[in-house]
């Protein structure tokens, strides 16, 4: 069975609402259930939050119809996490805010597509669309609040970050927010590392250009 991996959109959403559907109900499960974010716990069961919905973009990485993993990217231009819930974790640099910055957020693969520290294919393919998707609309840095334990990772896979506040524990973790600078370079070094050979995200139109996962 082969996956693909789909930048979904205010352009195309509604071809796409029952993997949104799917997605909000694997956030739920693994956000809630998993990793303890009571705050965002719903009684619906379906994860969703204020920056959700119109003007989000979503990377989905789908077998047959079934969510195994996914991203969202938001506007810097928009109300997004940083601006209106964490703004304290920019205060040393600032938060960018442009057309060209996007937020990088909710970043996730269903349990048994994990593999540990084999630098997981779905992971990789999840992050290689995020970065297509961003050079295709013209967004040349993201920011993200990310734990901690992601920068060496990053570092791995060839990003140039930078700080823009001081870490702070949030859920546990230290985490921190960055900005990250999204160009050809990067995405080249992280289909290195993922070992994924050329571009990952389909088409509307055409059949997928790659698979990421062999059937
Ligand atoms: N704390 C510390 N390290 C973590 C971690 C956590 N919560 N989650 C993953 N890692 C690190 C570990 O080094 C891990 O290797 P190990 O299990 O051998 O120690 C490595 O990342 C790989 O993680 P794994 O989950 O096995 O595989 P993956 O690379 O396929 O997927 C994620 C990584 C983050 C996508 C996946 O773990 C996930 O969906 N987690 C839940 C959602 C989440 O917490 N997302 C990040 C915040 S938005």
């Amino acid at each position: 069975m082969a996956s693909v991996v789909r930048a979904i959109t205010d352009k195309n959403r509604a071809q796409y609402e029952h993997e949104i559907l799917e997605h909000y109900r694997l956030r739920h499960e693994i956000y809630v259930v998993e990793r303890n974010w009571a705050d965002l716990f719903r009684p619906d069961g379906l994860e969703r939050d204020q920056f959700d919905g119109e003007g989000a973009d979503y990377i989905l990485a789908i077998d047959d119809g079934r969510v195994v993993g996914g991203s969202r990217l938001i506007s810097t231009l928009r109300p997004h996490l940083l601006s209106e819930v964490f703004p304290h974790m920019a205060a040393a640099r600032g938060l960018p805010r442009a057309a060209n910055v996007y937020e990088w957020t909710r970043m996730f693969v269903a349990k048994e597509r994990r593999e540990g520290r084999n630098n997981g294919r779905t992971a990789g393919a999840v992050i290689c669309g995020v970065l297509e998707h961003c050079l295709s609309i013209g967004a040349t840095e993201m920011t993200a609040l990310v734990e901690m334990w992601w920068l060496p990772r990053f570092h791995e896979m060839g990003f140039t970050l930078k700080p823009l506040g001081l870490p702070e524990l949030i859920n546990g973790e230290w985490s921190i927010a960055v900005s990250m600078t999204v160009d050809d370079q990067t995405l080249e070094s992280t289909r290195a590392f993922h070992d994924i050979d050329g571009p990952i995200l389909g088409t509307e139109e055409a059949k997928p250009r790659s698979k990421f996962i062999a059937a």
